[in-house]
Formats: C-alpha cells, structure tokens, sequence
C-alpha cells in the first residue's frame, strides 16, 4: 500500500520477519492502561487507549523534539508507522484473551505473518481461520482517503501529530456505528431477527418483513449503503466467494444471502437510499463467528486493526510530500441562517 506495488514472497518475508520483531517491544504501560479499564469496556475503548498510551515510544515526537529539516520528517514517521503497524495485532490479541478468554493470553510466534499472527495470538490456529483472518485485513484495510477513519487520521497527523495520536482519532471515527461499528451491528440485527422469530432459518418473507419493520422504525438496516459505492461492494463479493467456497451451509451465512436477496428492494423503494446495496460490513461478522470469533464486540477493534495499513500508509506519504495543515473553510451563523431560509422572509411565509 505504501508502494502502490504487490509484493514479491521476499518482501512478504522482510515485511513478515521486521513487524514479529518490532512487535516485541511494546511498552508495557500499554498493557497497564488497558487492564485499568473494566473487562466489560468496549474492545474499542481498550484499543484506543492502549494506541494512545504507546505514543510514549513515538520516534516523530522525539526526532521532531530534538530539530529536523522538514523533508526529513518521513523518516521517523516511517519508523513510527512500521511498529504501531506491528503492534497492532498483539494488542487486539490481548484484549481479546481478556475480554473472553480468562486472562489466557497467547505468545506471538515469529514464524508467522502478521494477520496469521492475529489469529494464532486470539487462540485460531487453524489454517482455515489464518486464511480468514488474512482476508479480513485485506479487505478492510483503507480503500481510499474520503472515509472518516481514513480522513480523521490524515486530519489530525496534518498538524504534525506523531502516527500513535493521527491514528487514534480516527480510531474513535471507525468506532461510530455509521461506519466501522457497523459490523456489530448488523450481527446486533441478525441475532435480535432469529430471536424474535425464533429460530436461525427464516424463510424469505419473514426476513423482508423484519427488514421492512426495521426501516419503519426510523432506523438504518446496517451493512447497507454507502456514501460512495453504487453498486455491490466489492469487499462483500470477495467475502461471499469465500463463505461459498468453505463454507456454503453455515446458517448464517444462508441468512446473509436471504437479506441480500430482499434489502436492496426494500432499500431502492424508499426512493433517498444512493446505495442500496451491501457494503463490507454485511457478511463480515457472520463470516467470523461461523469460525468460531463469536464475540461481536471484537469485530470492529479488528477492523481497526486492518485499517491502520492504508491510513499509517498515507502519514508516510504525506510527509514525504510536506502536505500543509488541514483548514476547511467555516461560514458564520449569518451564512447559515440565509441557506436555512431564516432571513427570508419569503420562506418564512411558505
Ligand atoms: C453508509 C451510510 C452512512 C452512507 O450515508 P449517506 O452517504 O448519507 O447515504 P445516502 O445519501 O444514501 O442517505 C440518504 C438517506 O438514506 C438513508 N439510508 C442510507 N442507508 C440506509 C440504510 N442502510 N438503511 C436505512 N436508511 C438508509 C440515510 O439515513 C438518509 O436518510 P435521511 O435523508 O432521512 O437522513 C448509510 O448508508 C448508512 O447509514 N448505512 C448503514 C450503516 C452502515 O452499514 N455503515 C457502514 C458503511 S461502510
């Protein structure tokens, strides 16, 4: 992602070997700021503030501290970008063994590649879920700047803020569920319909009924729509071919495909919906917990993880490039109050 370019075996195995490495020296008030916080804390929470707390280790800080010629900025922001990057997975790791696994925490083992890693230190060792889990940082890392995690992070890193702040404010973005929460909740959404209806396989109508009463209810149905896409997301379609491929009978799975067959039409209906397609979120979770990663809590601090390749990415870059502080333009309530018709005292009489 940094590169524009794929890698070859080589440099998957520079990559691989560099984060195991950087990856064993995180500070251990990381893990104190964590187990500060309750258990029962969103993983979210525990991920931001641990990404915090390792700011403490920031290479820009210091270097910048110490004086630099600004077009040597990148440098240490590499640095910086390339241990958070390998920090990542043993910290969600963490929290998860926390969370749900009695405090049975697992070593990282130097031998694998970092998403492999992830899910050997959650306790899935199976080829099967290291095959996922690779998947899973794949597609959701950044897909382009626009997005509120992706923005936030290049907002804040605009200031000259090290990778560990930039990082965790649009961690905080991600953690809305208009964007990277959506993932729990479109499991939130499948749990409550099977539950309410009493059983894990409805039939075709009793899904567009639950569907339509959702929309009725001044809610959004999650893991549809998009601000961008016009169509199926493709982070979706690769997702579904994978459940296709290996597993093609899970209930949950036959369910995501049921709500694909009747949103879109129930979406398009309303008339205001831009998208009324699937986006990344739609399958994700069924796609883990059908593996076993059940606790839906957890799957938006693992898309944060995947996250970090594309925004960390781009700090890098835009330090290269010396790109300025970022400054929207702002309007007074005087503007405001004239798009809004106030002032005019022939919309007022409408
Ligand atoms: C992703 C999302 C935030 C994009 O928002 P957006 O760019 O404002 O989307 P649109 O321009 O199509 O929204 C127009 C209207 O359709 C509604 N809409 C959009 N997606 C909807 C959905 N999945 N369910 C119900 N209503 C939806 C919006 O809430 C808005 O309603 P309003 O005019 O009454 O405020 C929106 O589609 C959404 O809330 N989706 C569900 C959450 C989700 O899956 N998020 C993850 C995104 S990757």
């Amino acid at each position: 992602m940094l590169l524009g370019e794929l890698p070859t075996k080589d440099d998957v195995k520079f990559l691989s070997e560099s984060w195991a490495q950087r990856a064993q020296n995180i500070p251990p008030h990381a893990f104190d700021v964590i187990n500060a916080l309750p258990k029962s804390a969103h993983p979210m929470i525990q991920f931001n503030a641990a990404i915090l707390a390792m700011s403490t280790e920031s290479h820009f800080r210091r270097a910048y501290l110490a004086g630099m010629d600004k077009k040597d900025y990148w440098d240490p922001m590499y640095e910086g970008v390339m241990d958070l990057i390998s920090r990542l997975p043993v910290i969600a790791a963490y929290i998860y063994r926390r969370g749900f696994h009695d405090e049975q925490y697992i070593d990282i083992d130097p031998s694998l590649d970092w998403a492999g890693n992830l899910a050997h230190m959650m306790g899935f060792d199976s080829e099967e879920v290291k095959r996922l889990m690779r998947l899973y940082m794949v597609v959701h890392a950044d897909h382009e700047g626009g997005n509120v995690s992706a923005h936030t992070t290049h907002l804040v890193g605009s200031a000259l803020s090290n990778p560990y702040y930039s990082f965790s404010a649009g961690m905080n973005g991600l953690a809305g569920p208009l964007h990277g929460m959506a993932n729990q909740n479109v499991m939130n959404w499948l749990q409550r319909m099977m539950d309410e209806l009493g059983t894990d396989s409805p039939t075709t109508e009793q899904v567009r009924e639950y569907a339509q009463k959702t929309l009725d209810s001044g809610r959004v149905i999650p893991g549809y729509g998009h601000a961008v896409l016009r169509k199926t997301d493709p982070r979706f379609t690769v997702q579904l071919d994978f459940a296709n491929k290996y597993i093609p009978e899970a209930p949950l799975i036959k369910l995501v495909k049921q709500v694909y067959e009747v949103v879109p039409d129930i979406l398009g209906r309303t008339g205001k919906v831009k998208n009324p397609w699937p986006n990344v979120d739609a399958i994700s979770g069924s796609l883990l917990s059908s593996y076993g990663i059940t606790e839906y809590p957890v799957y938006t601090m693992l898309f944060g993880v995947s996250r970090a390749l594309g925004v960390l990415a781009q700090l890098i870059w835009d330090r290269l490039y010396g790109l300025p502080i970022e400054r929207p333009k702002s309007q007074n309530l005087e503007w405001f109050m004239e798009k809004v018709g106030f002032n005019n005292p022939a919309a007022e009489t409408k």
